[in-house]
């Protein structure tokens, strides 16, 4: 039987997220937003394009989570992106009533699914979600990581003009500006980064990728990335849905793993069909263990603001 996706949240993140789906036929698709006709809407013109496309896999948008029922995965798009004067725990605390409301929904229509959040603060709010779940840690996942580190990859195969797929590298930590590009882990086909670019121009591009998000933001003035973050959440699923075994950097809730108790932080993990079935424990420099220490410190003061 086919897989079934719920995603939460038809904006620009869980639009392009169905369509990814879709077109790779990995799941079924309910799309549930509290606009009404917005998500029928989207979901109407998806399932319109299975003809041209050539899929035949069925996509539905709703207002109702009954249409979400025993969905294998649910993806939490939803939440509301920071307006004008309104400051960050502002944010924080909009978007914990949303991903509150829609996930203790969500997890009571499909109590066994995999939950991946994506609404910012990201941190924060894969934590609220695992605490309103009451899933276990191996099914709450919070994606950014791979995100940030696509652009980190992105920036590195432009400035040595080589192919993107060459480039390894991974982001850890909070999704923010703590976020912690891992130098001694990057590599162009194999070989160390520290071979083959000057110390400065790294540090270049670790600052835009910790900034990555935010030239995006403005640039497009109305909103924020979306293709490669859907992307991201797909890379997620296939890993999931394929029990790939794959390695990819995560939002997991640690409990002594990198020294960190309690929180979620990204770290790499083993994603399979139990969703995270390993974290992976890697040696970092004395330099990168402390900026994710820091990094954590700063989606802890995040987390106790909202109490979760
Ligand atoms: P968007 O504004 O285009 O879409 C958000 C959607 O959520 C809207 O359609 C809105 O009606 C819906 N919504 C609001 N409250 C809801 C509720 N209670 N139940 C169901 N739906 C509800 O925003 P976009 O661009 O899709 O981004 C979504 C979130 O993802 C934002 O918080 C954004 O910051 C975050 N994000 C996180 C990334 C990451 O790396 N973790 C990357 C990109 C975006
Ligand atoms: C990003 O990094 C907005 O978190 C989002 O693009």
């Amino acid at each position: 039987m086919r897989k079934k996706v719920t995603v939460i949240g038809a904006g620009n993140v869980g639009a392009t997220l169905a369509h990814r789906i879709v077109d790779k036929q990995l799941a079924d698709v309910v799309v549930i937003d509290i606009l009404e006709g917005v998500p029928q809407g989207k979901g109407l013109d998806l399932l319109q394009a299975g003809p041209i496309e050539g899929y035949d896999v069925k996509i539905k948008g709703t207002n109702d989570y009954q249409d979400t029922a025993n969905s294998d995965l649910v993806v939490m798009t939803a939440g509301f992106p920071r307006k004008p004067g309104m400051s960050r725990d502002d944010l924080l605390k909009a978007n914990f009533e949303v991903v509150k409301s829609a996930v203790e929904q969500a997890a009571k229509s499909s109590p066994d699914a995999i939950l991946i959040v994506v609404t910012n603060p990201l941190d924060a709010m894969v934590q609220t979600a695992y605490r309103v779940s009451g899933f276990p840690k191996n099914r709450v996942i919070g994606m950014a990581g791979i995100l940030d580190s696509a652009r980190y990859r992105t920036f590195i195969a432009e400035a040595l003009n080589v192919s993107v797929q060459d480039v390894h590298g991974l982001v850890l930590g909070g999704h923010g500006d703590t976020m912690v590009p891992v130098p001694s882990y990057t590599t162009v086909a194999g070989v160390p980064i520290s071979q083959l670019m000057p110390k400065e121009q790294l540090d270049k591009i670790i600052d835009r990728t910790r900034k990555g998000g935010g030239e995006i933001v403005a640039l497009l003035k109305t909103g924020s990335a979306y293709y490669a973050p859907s992307a991201a959440v797909v890379q997620m699923i296939d890993a999931i849905f394929n029990d790939r075994k794959k390695i990819l950097p995560c939002a997991a809730y640690l409990e002594g793993e990198y020294g960190i108790k309690g929180l979620f932080v990204g770290v790499p993990v083993k994603l399979g069909a139990k969703g995270i079935e390993q974290i992976v424990e890697i040696k970092l420099t004395p330099e990168e263990q402390a900026a994710l220490a820091k990094s954590a410190a700063a989606v802890k003061e995040l987390v106790e603001i909202i109490a979760v």
